[in-house]
């Protein structure tokens, strides 16, 4: 990361305020460098020496962080929200205001959530374009089958005017209640609901389990989080060379 910025993208980055805002503020006066007020937006700033304040408050850049979380049930995948708890209410280390979950997971599945301030990887990952494989774990009501699976690899009808992309189901068990393991190549509006529903069966427990090469940490318990790894985030961002 450049360890010079300009100061009102400095303060951008934070969430303090929009740009347009930002250069307002700055030339009124609420911003200091090191002690000294300045009223130059495009003043450059080291993100690591020095010191900045907005109306009297030390801001620290964290710069661009990268969070897996083990989402549990009854949160939602938003980063704010009137009536439930949301993902971003499970991070603690919520200093920045710019936080938010690459993609949503419903609020009754579990499992693996990206949680950054990434915007240009998670439009990488999100990207229909792009195909990342995403891999999931279900119990299902009613006996999955081989014809399920060829089905499923064909694409199933969801009431949309395309098919799902081919999706390959691997069936752990199957009985009243079978146990799958799906892997999605997108991501549409409670798919994987849909495409048993599809099927005449039903979803009872659905959690994630990987996001292209990222793979949930089985560590965490539900509504834990940690920090990607080096090794995690240079082969995500591999995915979208
Ligand atoms: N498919 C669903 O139906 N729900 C999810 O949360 C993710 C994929």
């Amino acid at each position: 990361m450049a360890e010079l910025l300009r100061l009102d993208k400095y303060l951008a980055d934070l969430g303090i305020g929009s740009r347009s805002e930002l250069k307002l503020w700055i030339r009124k006066g609420k911003v200091t460098i090191n002690g000294e007020v300045c009223i130059k937006p495009e003043a450059k700033v080291s993100i690591h020496s020095d010191e900045i304040c907005f109306e009297g408050n030390q801001l620290s850049y964290v710069g661009l962080v990268y969070y897996m979380l083990n989402k549990p049930m009854g949160v939602v995948s938003a980063t704010a929200d009137n009536l439930f708890e949301t993902v971003l209410d499970l991070i603690e280390e919520k200093q920045r205001k710019d936080l938010f979950p690459v993609g949503r997971l419903d609020k009754d599945t579990e499992g693996l959530l990206l949680i950054t301030n990434d915007g240009e990887l998670a439009h990488q990952l999100l990207s229909p374009k792009k195909h990342v494989d995403k891999v999931y774990y279900a119990r299902v009501k009613g006996m999955v089958t081989e014809e399920d699976k060829e089905a499923f690899l064909i694409g199933v009808d969801i009431g949309e005017d395309d098919l799902t992309l081919p999706a390959k189901l691997n069936i752990l068990t199957y009985d009243d209640i079978s146990e799958v393991e799906l892997t999605l190549h997108e991501g549409r509006f409670h798919q994987i609901k849909r495409m048993f529903e599809a099927v005449d069966k039903e979803v009872i427990y659905l959690k994630r389990l990987s996001m292209g090469t990222l793979i949930l940490d089985e560590k965490l318990a539900l509504g834990e989080y940690r920090e990607l790894t080096q090794d995690e985030l240079n082969a995500l961002k591999k995915i979208n060379q």
